[in-house]
């Protein structure tokens, strides 16, 4: 009896500093942490673990968003087509730049294909991402690109579905605000599964590979 209290204390031990340690690491480094649970959907969604925990873990879901025209627009708003989703914002120095040219140049690669596809851009910065602004900047990479902004609600609301990590920061003495953000592009199916999770830094030959299989896999 003694002995299994023992062991019970020492699970309960292990449990709570695990517990801790997870914790611990959202708090000091946010954006590893999304990228580790990232990590670990992806590789559900890929079918290298199932069951247990990750099969709880939901990935995407309903929004509401303004498109670039002013009008509202939902999730269901592109009937049997698939979405290519990558939230960032327009007054971003690096990443976000480089993501949409690789998206815009992996819809390339997938021809006729890519009809199948949207493209969405949902700014994690809705208070300076105007549909105005947005609709200037994505025709910059692409015109196929749609830019979608919304409420501050609105944008907690999709960024909290698809487990993005963005949080405001202003570098010293700089006269602009920028968002540190996940940079994570998502290919939801037409009845809204999340199909794949691809890397940022992805290659676009890589990107339009894994949208092909995705495609092909669910057509059959
Ligand atoms: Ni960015």
């Amino acid at each position: 009896m003694l002995r299994l209290i023992r062991r019970l204390s020492i699970a309960v031990i292990l449990v709570l500093s695990l517990a801790w340690g997870v914790v611990g690491l959202a708090a000091r480094d946010p954006q590893g942490y999304a990228a580790n649970l990232v990590t670990y959907v992806s590789d559900v969604v890929n079918g290298a673990r199932s069951g247990g925990l990750a099969s709880k873990i939901q990935v995407g879901g309903p929004f509401a968003l303004t498109n670039m025209l002013g009008e509202p627009v939902t999730d269901q708003s592109w009937p049997h087509r698939w979405k290519l989703i990558y939230f960032g914002y327009t007054y971003c120095p690096d990443v976000c730049p480089t993501e949409l040219q690789t998206i815009s140049s992996a819809l390339d690669q997938l021809g006729p294909e890519a009809d199948r596809i949207v493209p969405l851009f949902i700014t994690i910065d809705p208070g300076r991402d105007t549909p105005a602004t947005l609709a200037g900047y994505v025709k910059l990479f692409d015109p196929r690109l749609i830019g979608l902004t919304g409420t501050d609600a609105q944008i907690a609301t999709v960024a909290r579905e698809f487990r993005v990590y963005y949080a405001r920061v202003t570098p010293k003495d700089a006269a602009a605000y920028l968002m540190d953000h996940s940079s994570f592009v998502y290919l939801m199916s037409p009845d809204g599964q999340l199909r794949a999770l691809i890397q940022p830094g992805t290659t676009a030959e890589s990107m339009a590979a894994a949208i092909r299989a995705q495609v092909a896999a669910a057509t059959g």
